[in-house]
């Protein structure tokens, strides 16, 4: 059910971008990931919060079973890319945490939606949530690496590397305003040319 989900949405986005390459001549979307979570990891979770372990409780619960996420080119591209997806009468939106206009202390910067479609099987329709994290090529070269960072230690990150962390954050995101300028500049030259 999730992985059928997962492809819905992921087919949206590639038709979001073909369709955004043929109008304008580049894609919005360079590159698109899924993700199913283990069942090992669900189960883990549903014990962190004292919820009880059935499948009712996970659909209920967990809203990142099924994952997808959406490196894009320009910053701007995550809204248009997003309002997009949103704007599609079958997509409902359930939450939405914009770590781009409000980053997380850290540094970190993502858009996250939790939608949720309907997925249409032999003899039922079932609303399936999936979890969308939509972010620029840069917000993703550091989520990666704070990632492994985090991950390789063994214990916590010391302090001055959680702050060197979040002045590379800052210094990635003030290059994102720059490149979202360049491509503006860029594209109101070749407007006038035509
Ligand atoms: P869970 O952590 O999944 O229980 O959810 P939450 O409700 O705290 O959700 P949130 O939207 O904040 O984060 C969900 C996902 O975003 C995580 O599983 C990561 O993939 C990603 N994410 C959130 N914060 C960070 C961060 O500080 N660094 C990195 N690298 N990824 C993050
Ligand atoms: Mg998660």
């Amino acid at each position: 059910t999730y992985a059928c989900a997962m492809k819905e949405i992921r087919t949206k986005f590639e038709v979001l971008n073909t369709e955004f390459k043929i109008r304008h001549q580049r894609n919005p979307i360079s590159s698109i990931s899924t993700r199913l979570k283990r069942t090992a990891s669900i189960l883990d979770k549903l014990e962190r919060r004292h919820l009880p372990l059935s499948l009712k409780s996970i659909e209920t619960h967990i809203h990142d079973v099924a994952g997808i996420r959406v490196i894009c080119s320009y910053m701007d591209d995550i809204y248009l890319i997003a309002d997009a997806l949103l704007s599609q009468d079958d997509v409902t939106l359930i939450s939405q945490k914009d770590y781009i206009a409000d980053p997380k202390p850290n540094g970190y910067r993502s858009l996250h939606l939790i939608v949720s479609i309907p997925v249409f099987f032999a003899n039922q329709k079932k609303e399936v949530c999936v979890e969308v994290q939509i972010r620029t090529i840069a917000m993703d070269f550091w989520a990666s690496l704070e990632h492994q960072i985090h991950y390789k230690a063994s214990h916590e990150v010391p302090d001055c590397v959680v702050g060197e962390l979040r002045e590379c954050a800052d210094i990635i995101s003030q290059t994102d305003q720059r490149m979202q300028r360049l491509s503006k500049q860029i594209r109101c030259m070749e407007d006038k040319k035509d």
